[in-house]
């Protein structure tokens, strides 16, 4: 199992390309499962999970060609998938896959709608707390689905076709949207989705849903219209900037000091993120290329933070928040309002000599003046990337264990801070 091992204490200089929302492309590539024809997607990021989908759609079908690298192109390009679901073949998309990924349970579907029925696996425990799919279902449910669910698979039936309804969702929810977005577009009739989540990831798939022949208005609003056509066509799209990625380097930037321009980054997809950052102290400034992330010196203010979805402060950057908080000067409080037991990075930041205190869902950091190395183990996706926050800037030598968390949404991740000064090294054994 590989691992990450930093010296701490280089500030970051230079310039990070920010590439393909990994919370996009998923979406993007499930949805390639609505048409026989080929769909194209373009500014791909390079991760675990985007392999892992494959394999999944590989199972229902799917063939999946990338595109090799063309003369010319930028090596910081994402990479280019030709989706093609032109026969599926099988509609069960089996636990052993489902529970590596829980997006994956999301091809529910547009199996349902295009083939009149599917068979997945519910997806299992998470280590980010319950997450269950009540809404997922119930979505489907709404637009004309029988569900059973049976030996811990969801089963689902229209044999006939979906049929437009009406969404309310009583919380708002990324996957349910996604899903009654996916299901609706080739359902008979209209469906209206009522609180429905305004992330710009809904706004990228109901774009290229759009581009494909789909009638959808009010994506990036909480009401969302959707008129169902009868068949969907291939089309190109290219995947919107990583928000998440972005606000993970402005933060890494705004912990170590130094200058970083975040290219193709566009500011408008995290301003409440970057709003919390200019409270801290760091400077940012939107550019032509990107984003520009500057901290010289000064000390950082604490801030009072609590997750929200979007247009809100996203709870997939609250660890990192948090890292930079533990060396702020003063008391912060951050509060987890989307996902239950979402600290699990507390305990392993506390080892780098943070000072945290729990309770329930809100955390009180009391800004420590330094940090110290020492080995540590990333939990999830988003806590293992805080402990590299933390460790660029603590004393010494730090060994981030249990990479491939890392690997699943940060692509080239040691390379990038590499690039820009940072003593970082990746350790296979
Ligand atoms: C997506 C993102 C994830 C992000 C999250 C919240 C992807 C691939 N993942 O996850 O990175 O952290 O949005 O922004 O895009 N809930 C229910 N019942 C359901 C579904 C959800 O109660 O059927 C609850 C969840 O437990 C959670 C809240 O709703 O408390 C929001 O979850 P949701 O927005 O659905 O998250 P995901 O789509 O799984």
């Amino acid at each position: 199992m590989d691992r990450i091992r930093i010296v701490g204490g280089q500030r970051l200089n230079g310039a990070i390309p920010i590439l393909g929302a990994k919370n996009a492309t998923l979406p993007l590539m499930i949805a390639g499962l609505l048409t026989e024809d080929t769909l194209i997607l373009d500014n791909v990021p390079r991760l675990a999970d985007v392999n892992q989908l494959q394999r999944i759609l590989g199972n229902h079908g799917v063939d999946i060609m990338i595109a090799g690298k063309r003369p010319g192109e930028e090596p910081n390009h994402g990479s280019t998938l030709h989706i093609s679901a032109k026969t599926i073949v099988d509609t069960t998309a089996p636990y052993d896959l489902v529970s590596r990924m829980r997006a994956s349970f999301w091809v529910v579907a547009p199996l349902v709608a295009r083939m009149g029925g599917a068979k997945v696996s519910l997806p299992g425990g998470c280590a980010i707390g319950t997450r269950p799919v009540d809404l997922l279902i119930m979505a489907l449910e709404k637009l004309g689905a029988g569900i059973e669910i049976e030996s811990g698979y969801v089963i689902a039936r229209a044999p006939k076709g979906l049929r437009g309804g009406e969404i309310v969702f009583p919380k708002v929810t990324v996957g349910g949207t996604h899903t009654a977005l996916m299901a609706a577009s080739l359902a008979r009739g209209t469906t209206v989705i009522e609180n429905a989540a305004r992330e710009p990831e809904i706004g990228d798939v109901a774009d290229c849903l759009n581009k494909m022949g789909a009638n959808i208005s009010g994506a990036g609003t909480s009401r969302i219209v959707v008129e169902g056509v009868a068949r969907l066509n291939g089309a190109r799209h290219s995947v919107l900037p990583d928000r998440i990625e972005t606000g993970t380097y402005a933060i890494a930037v705004a912990m170590t000091g130094g200058d970083v321009v975040l290219q193709h980054a566009r500011p408008e997809l995290l301003q409440a993120a970057l709003d919390v950052l200019a409270q801290t102290g760091a400077a940012v400034t939107p550019t032509n290329e990107g984003i520009r992330i500057t901290r010289n010196g000064a000390s950082l203010d604490p801030v009072e933070v609590t997750t929200a979805p979007f247009p809100g402060f996203p709870t997939d950057l609250q660890a990192q928040l948090m890292a930079l908080m533990t060396r702020a000067r003063g008391t912060s409080h951050i509060t987890e309002a989307i996902f239950e037991n979402r600290f699990m990075h507390v305990q392993e930041l506390v080892r780098l000599g943070a000072r945290i205190k729990l309770d329930g869902d809100t955390a009180t950091i009391e800004g420590v003046s330094r940090l110290k190395g020492a080995p540590v183990m990333a939990t999830d996706l988003r806590a293992s990337v805080s402990l590299v926050i933390a460790a660029l800037a603590a004393e010494g030598e730090t060994t981030v264990n249990r990479v491939y968390h890392l690997d699943r949404g940060f692509e080239r991740l040691e390379e990038k801070l590499g690039a820009c000064g940072a003593a970082i090294q990746r350790i296979s054994d």
